[in-house]
């Protein structure tokens, strides 16, 4: 599975990017506007960071603006992935950059039938905002596991990028249902790390070991 950031905080980025488990950055228009950097300049720094797929969102509403927007952004670094809505308007923006061989996510992807669209329209990835379906109770999981056997039964290769995730668990499940990708917020990521039994074996380890007086 890989690893995406939901951020646009450039210092954490900078500082996970070395755990070596990274493979790429999502960005929404309103974690942009709370960075405090103008756009264009947000996204080449985030490419300059990670070698993987960071997504930048358009704004407009229509595809043809929207492919302006796209390949703009699209400039800045082959590693731009163009954002778009799942639209009508979205999904033509989506295969007009995708016949020019720009990476397109569809994003605020709610179910089966719009990822279906986004498949057919040659995303390369659609994002499925899990915690955001989970809000409103119904399950975020099971639309994973829809599309997971869709794009399976028909050989699509639009990755499932599993989005708005708000712990661990919506990884692990995620996982576990087939997702591709998983974007995460930073604290997210840290946490996926954290044990308490782990922490309490290094603890009684370390304590044994300076008890015998070893060294290694
Ligand atoms: C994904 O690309 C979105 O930026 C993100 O996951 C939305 O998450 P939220 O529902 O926590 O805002």
């Amino acid at each position: 599975m890989l690893f995406f950031l939901d951020t646009a905080e450039i210092i954490e980025v900078k500082d996970l990017v070395e755990t070596g488990m990274i493979d790429g950055i999502t960005t929404n228009p309103t974690l942009a506007s709370s960075s405090g950097i103008p756009f264009s300049e947000l996204i080449t720094q985030m490419c300059e960071l990670i070698d993987g797929p960071v997504s930048a969102e358009v704004t407009a509403l229509d595809a043809s603006t929207m492919v302006s927007q796209g390949r703009r952004l699209a400039k800045i670094s082959k590693n731009v992935t163009i954002k778009v809505p799942l639209t009508p308007e979205g999904l033509k923006a989506c295969q007009i950059l995708r016949d020019e061989s720009i990476l397109v996510n569809v994003t605020l992807c709610f179910s089966a039938s719009q990822a279906l669209l986004a498949a057919k329209a040659g995303a390369t990835f659609i994002s499925p905002f899990i915690g955001r379906i989970d809000d409103v109770s119904q399950s975020g999981m099971k639309l994973i596991q829809d599309i997971r056997i869709i794009y399976d039964n028909y050989g699509y290769e639009t990755a499932i990028l599993a989005a708005s995730i708000r712990h661990p668990i919506h990884i692990v499940e995620a996982a576990k249902a087939g997702a591709d990708v998983a974007t995460m917020p930073p604290k997210v990521f840290r946490q996926l790390y954290n044990h308490p039994l782990t922490d309490v074996g290094i603890e009684n380890f370390l304590k044994d070991w300076q008890k015998s007086g070893l060294t290694i």
